[in-house]
């Protein structure tokens, strides 16, 4: 008797583990996708990952199901280790049924969320599915809301992760959605609310399914997907770098590593590195890179509103979140899209006790009717309201421009950054100087006899007096004019400084950030 348990539970866990079939497998492989268990292994620490509900069945016993079932019901859950640190993960196994979405997956999902949330680590999903399991219907959709209402409840306690790994279609698509950041393959996932042969039959249009909802679709056009991926090795790589800048929760600090680059270390290379001529552009990473520790910067949200850079990297062995304006693209302008990216990760820092350290070079709000009509009042309110409430530690160095909206905006002082520092090459003003000059003198210039020596000479005096860090730092708004080359040593200097800051806002159920 003992004996045939024993079989059972060998042949019951050997079912589960071959999920769909050989030939369903072979086709995933075929397409260049692995297999639910091969990512899995990928993702955690060698030989970490520890199953769990992997004997649970579905319970439809409609249109034939019941003549077909499969120990697991095709959804690996679980939680391993992700450099020696605990993380939950679930990961949809598309030979069986598609990966589609049952009632009991579906529980599945959600118990691993619930230890998530009790035990403070953070979830990862592997998403590969057909949507809704179609023979379960409102079972199945249920089933979606529970873990929406987990996702949402578990945003900014414990970091939630997406890999998109093959379809993920209709309502599937806002799970991943409320998650922390989405990851995507090239080439082998797509996500859509509706797909083309619908957009087809309602809008007329032709659209492919890469087009709509493919990685570099969602990567640089809509911004639903942070990071892009070769293929699912890169993936899961990529997800394990992330991890390494993380905390567990919202109660953890992230994990501090030895830092082999000297703290103190100057970089003569900073002081020319800004070009002089303020209408010049430079690479922004340029600074980063020489900044941080290593030179090590992992960006988040590569190819989307290239006009604003953000993402981790480590000072004095911590991470910091870095957000920069990109002077290579729209002059670094701040837009619609620009100030979303900005304040999605600002407050994911925020959530997560991780740093800011803010590098602006701004010249102001992008102008133009599309940016107005488009909402760029209540976007770029976002990124204003993001900074404001944060309470992390918040550094900025002003390498270049300052100007107008963006200057209030982008960390300054008045929304409570800790530490503000300027170039001496620093430009702090309402406007640039020619605009402002076409303004203030418009009378005299019209009634001028040689109107552009007028307006040349109104420019060089007002970029004279106001074009400058001097008035800034007079009165406080900036802490110190420093030289380029020291950046790196004196922003440690104020992180060290900021190690134990504690900052709080007026208690409230929730803000209503302007959505
Ligand atoms: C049950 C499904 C399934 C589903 C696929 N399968 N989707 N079974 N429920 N939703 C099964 C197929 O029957 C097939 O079984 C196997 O999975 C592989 O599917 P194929 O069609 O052969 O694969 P492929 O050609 O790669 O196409 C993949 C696909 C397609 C594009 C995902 O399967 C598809 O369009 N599926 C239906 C998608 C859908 O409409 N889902 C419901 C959306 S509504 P066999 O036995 O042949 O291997 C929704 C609402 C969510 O999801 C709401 C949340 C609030």
């Amino acid at each position: 008797m003992a004996m045939n348990r024993w079989e059972e539970v060998r042949r019951r866990h050997a079912a589960a583990e071959a999920g769909g079939g050989e030939e369903r497998r072979k086709r995933q492989h075929a397409e260049g996708k692995l297999s639910a268990r091969e990512r899995i292994e990928l993702l955690l620490d060698e030989g970490t990952f520890e199953e769990l509900d992997k004997l649970v069945r579905h319970r439809c016993r409609d249109f034939g199901m019941e003549e077909q079932v499969i120990d697991g019901d095709g959804f690996v859950t679980g939680y391993g280790y992700i450099h020696g640190r605990l993380a939950y993960v679930f990961a949809q196994d598309f030979t069986v049924f598609g990966g589609s979405l049952s009632e009991t997956n579906a529980k599945k999902i959600c118990k691993v969320m619930d230890l998530a949330l009790k035990n403070g680590a953070p979830v990862i999903g592997l998403n590969d599915s057909g949507g809704a399991r179609i023979q379960e219907g409102v079972l199945s959709l249920g089933g979606y809301a529970d873990i929406f209402l987990r996702n949402t409840l578990a945003s900014g306690v414990v970091p939630q992760i997406s890999a998109i790994l093959g379809p993920c279609a209709g309502g599937a698509v806002y799970s991943p959605a409320i998650t922390d950041f989405v990851f995507m393959v090239d080439q082998t996932s797509y996500m859509f609310v509706t797909g083309p042969d619908v957009i087809k039959t309602v809008t007329h249009e032709d659209v492919t399914k890469e087009q709509l909802g493919g990685a570099m679709t969602h990567s640089s056009r809509s911004g639903v997907a942070q990071f892009m991926a070769g293929d699912d090795r890169h993936c899961l790589q990529m997800i394990r770098r992330l991890m390494s800048f993380l905390p567990q929760n919202n109660r953890d600090l992230p994990p501090r590593v030895e830092c082999s680059d000297p703290v103190d270390r100057m970089d003569e290379a900073l002081d020319t590195l800004v070009p002089e001529e303020s209408n010049v552009p430079y690479d922004i990473k340029d600074i980063i890179h020489r900044i941080v520790d290593d030179g090590d910067f992992l960006e988040v949200h590569e190819h989307y509103a290239k006009n604003i850079v953000v993402g981790f990297s480590r000072m004095d062995g911590r991470t910091v979140g870095i957000v920069a304006n990109q002077p290579a693209h729209l002059a670094g302008c701040l837009d619609i899209d620009s100030s979303t990216k900005g304040a999605r990760f600002v407050r994911f820092c925020d959530a997560f006790s991780i740093p800011i350290l803010t590098l602006e070079d701004v010249p102001g709000f992008l102008p133009g009717t599309a940016q107005e009509f488009g909402g760029i009042i209540r976007h770029g309110a976002k990124l204003l309201y993001a900074y404001a409430e944060a309470t992390v530690p918040k550094i900025t160095v002003i390498a270049r421009k300052a100007y107008g909206g963006a200057y209030c905006v982008m960390g300054s002082k008045h929304l409570r950054c800790d530490i503000n520092f300027a170039y001496p090459a620093a430009e702090i003003a309402v406007m640039g100087a020619e605009g402002a000059a076409n303004i203030i003198y418009r009378r005299e210039l019209n009634g001028a006899s040689d109107k552009q020596a007028l307006l040349a000479e109104k420019v060089a005096e007002y970029k004279d007096r106001f074009a400058n860090p001097f008035i800034a730092a007079e009165h406080g708004f900036v802490d110190d004019v420093i030289e380029p080359r020291e950046t790196r040593p004196r922003v440690i200097q104020a992180l060290r400084m900021l190690e134990n800051k504690v900052d709080s806002s007026p208690k409230k159920k929730h803000g209503n950030i302007p959505l």
